[in-house]
This record gives C-alpha cells, structure tokens and sequence, in this order.
C-alpha cells in the first residue's frame, strides 16, 4: 500500500469558519478517493491564522520563524495540496497571498493543487478563475480543473447530496488520479546535502 500526504491549507479568519468547513471536506473526500485507489493517506491540516504573526516576520524578515519552517516544509513534502480561502474584495485574502509569498520557489510546481473558496455571494465564485488560479499557474502547480466554490446558500439544507457535495466529490476524483499517477512525493531538498562527490572534494577534483 502506498503512503500518499494531503497538506490542507485553509485562509479562514473566523471562528468557526467555513473555509475550514470546505477544506475539511474537500480532504475527507479526497482521502476517500485516494484509499479507494489503495493508498494510505494522511492529511496535514493548516490553519494559516495560526501562523498569520510568523508570515509577516518572514515577509519582513526574509526567514521563517520554526512552527511556521515545519509547515512550510510540510507543504513541500506533500503528494497534493488542497488550498482554500475566503474571497476578500473579490479575490483571495491577504493571508492566503502573503503565505504563498512566503512559500519558497518550486515548491508547488508539478503538484496538484485543488483551489476552493468560500464567499458571501456566489456572484464572486469566478474570483476562484481570475485571482485563485492564475497564482498557482504562475506557481508551476497541476491545479486542478474544478474549483470549488461554497456560498451561504450551499451550506444551507446540505443533505449529503447537494451541488456542493457533488462538486467536491468530482474535485476530489482528479486530485486523487492526479496523485495516482505521480510517485510519492521526495519533500524539500536539504540545503545542507552533500551535491558532490566527497571521494573527488578530497581529491581535489572539479566535480564539473
Ligand atoms: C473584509 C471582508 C471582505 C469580504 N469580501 C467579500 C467579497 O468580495 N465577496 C464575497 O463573496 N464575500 C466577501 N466576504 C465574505 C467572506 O468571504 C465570507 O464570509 C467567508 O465565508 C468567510 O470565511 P471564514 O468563515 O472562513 O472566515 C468578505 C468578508 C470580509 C471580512
């Protein structure tokens, strides 16, 4: 059996939030899918509030306090990541951009990402195309074709069998055949790592 990490990556601010609510069962789905296809699967759950203090001193500082290095790296050694946040004026909120300001290069690129956001209004479900996704491609991530947007109505009288329900289960279908087809996932290069051989350092040998 394979091991497959979900990192599961929620922007909300409030308490409770919906946005966790949506990445909750964005993942739940996806681990579905994904043990349905034989893999064992853990799913490392951040709540990007938490960490909202250490984002801005990396931002300003150039370095990443620990807990928020742990996540990060966490994020690197995913199989996949699943991203939501609440819109904001019409696109993503500052802690979900300022996160993956912080985020280091590459790290994202082949991986699959699948994109959700919540919203007061689902006249703003297409900020998900105009703002959400074009980070990611600009990331280098295999974002996922459906996005999935939640509004009020969505949660109201969900009974398992909602639009909302289904969206997330076909969301949750390509991530898992996207991990399918991809090998485990390696983590974050160490920047310590010895990238030469130590046989030709001593011997004085250009390793070029
Ligand atoms: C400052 C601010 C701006 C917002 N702007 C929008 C918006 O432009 N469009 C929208 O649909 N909802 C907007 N909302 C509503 C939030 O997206 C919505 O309440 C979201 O589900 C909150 O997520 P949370 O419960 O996880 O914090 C805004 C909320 C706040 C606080």
């Amino acid at each position: 059996m394979t091991s497959r990490t979900v990192a599961v990556v929620s922007a909300g601010l409030a308490q409770p939030s919906s946005t966790r609510l949506l990445a909750d069962q964005l993942a739940a789905a996806a681990r579905d899918e994904l043990a349905g296809r034989g893999a064992a699967v853990e799913l490392r759950a951040v709540e990007l509030r938490e960490h909202a203090h250490d984002v801005v001193n990396h931002l300003l500082t150039g370095f990443a306090p620990a807990a928020l290095r742990q996540t990060l790296d966490a994020v690197a050694a995913a199989d996949a990541l699943i991203a939501v946040t609440p819109i904001f004026n019409a696109s993503y909120n500052g802690l979900f951009k300022s996160f993956f300001d912080v985020i280091d290069r590459d790290t994202l690129a082949g991986k699959p990402v699948l994109i959700g956001a919540t919203g007061g209004t689902a006249r703003h479900s297409l900020a998900l195309e105009h703002a959400v996704r074009p980070m990611f491609t600009y990331l280098r991530a295999a974002t996922l074709p459906t996005a999935v947007f939640a509004a009020p109505e969505d949660w109201a009288g969900d009974d398992g069998d909602s639009a909302l329900r289904s969206r997330i289960r076909r969301a949750a279908a390509e991530l898992a055949e996207q991990v399918d087809r991809r090998p485990p996932a390696t983590g974050p290069a160490d920047p310590f790592a010895l990238t030469t051989d130590f046989a030709d350092l001593l011997a004085g040998r250009d390793p070029a």
